[in-house]
């Protein structure tokens, strides 16, 4: 009989099942769309636990999970999981940091420049029998400054795309290695330069306490006029009744955004009745290969945890 048992309880690509299933010592169930009652009524037999993005790994299922050992995030994000209360209970959380930069890198790439030639707009234009030329005049990505905040895996990649496109580009971040900038051909600089120089904004750190609404009324202030802003990290971090009163009166000159405050984005939210906006719903991490790689990373990562003790990507320190 196998020693150790894991639960998918979100969908998740089948290579990552067959690696569960191919390591003796494991036996996996999945488990998709179950109501938070049945988690809790189940959990306690699996010592793994797959996620994506939509299980939320509670207080109340913790408390229930009495032999799980480890809770593997098929993604990036964790603000889906009680990180600390997994680690009061000697649970480790581990993410795939790098399964999905690319796809994240590319659709922030794909929403700036939807965003400067109003692709979704002239489609839908098009779509009903008109053929207007002139309204969509658009601008160039070239020779323009593009400040990113957070340099991390996702935020890289976009930064070496962006100069491929003939881009300036600025990063503010705290951990930023002076090397890894100049690899790059990124000037470091801090948050209040970026803002005062850059044409467009983009921004590639987690949610923390720290970074939500890290850009609010007083940093759109401090931005420069016209400025277009780009989110395809989480929602929050940018204040989003700031960012529709800036897209208003035209502080801002558009937004390109893929994460939101609330998800689903409520049909009632200003946003979507704004034109110099482009919205996608949470497709970031959406292409073929991110879900594959995610998927084959956390399925790796958990059976090395479980068989071998082997730690990688972990994201807490468990007591
Ligand atoms: C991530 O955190 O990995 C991305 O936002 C995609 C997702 O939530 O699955």
């Amino acid at each position: 009989m196998a020693e150790y048992k894991v639960l998918v309880s979100d969908k998740l690509s089948p290579e990552g099942i067959k690696i569960f299933q191919q390591a003796p010592e494991i036996d996996v169930d999945v488990k998709v769309g179950m109501s938070k009652e049945e988690l809790i009524s189940c959990i306690e037999q699996y010592h793994g636990l797959t996620v994506r993005s939509t299980t939320k790994v509670t207080a109340d299922v913790l408390a229930a999970a009495t032999n799980l050992k480890v809770i593997g995030r098929a993604g990036i994000g964790v603000d889906n999981i009680d990180v600390d209360t997994a680690s009061k209970r000697d649970i480790l959380v581990m993410n795939t940091p790098t399964g999905n930069r690319i796809a994240t890198a590319e659709h922030t790439l794909a929403l700036m420049l939807a965003l400067c030639r109003q692709l979704p707009q002239a489609d839908a234009s098009l779509r009903a029998g008109r053929w207007e030329k002139s309204k969509f005049m658009g601008v160039e990505l070239y020779a323009k400054t593009l400040g990113i905040i957070g340099l991390g895996n996702v935020g890289s990649a976009v930064a070496e795309r962006a100069k491929g496109l003939g881009m300036r580009v600025l990063a503010y971040d705290p951990h930023i290695v002076k090397e890894r900038a100049q690899d790059l051909g990124v000037e470091p600089v801090q948050l209040s330069q970026l803002l005062t120089e850059s044409d467009f904004i983009s921004i590639h750190t987690p949610l923390t306490p720290e970074t939500q609404a890290m850009i609010g009324k007083k940093e759109i202030e401090a931005a420069k006029p016209g400025v277009r802003i780009i989110n395809c990290a989480r929602g929050g971090l940018v204040d989003e009744t700031a960012l529709v009163e800036a897209l208003q009166s035209g502080r801002v000159a558009g937004a390109a955004l893929d994460v939101y405050e609330t998800e689903p984005l409520p049909p009632d939210h200003p946003l979507l009745k704004l034109d110099n906006v482009v919205l996608t719903p949470h497709l970031g991490a959406a292409t073929a290969e991110a879900q594959q790689n995610v998927a084959l990373d956390v399925a790796r990562q958990m059976v090395d945890f479980l068989v071998k003790g082997k730690v990688v990507n972990a994201v807490n320190c468990p007591s």
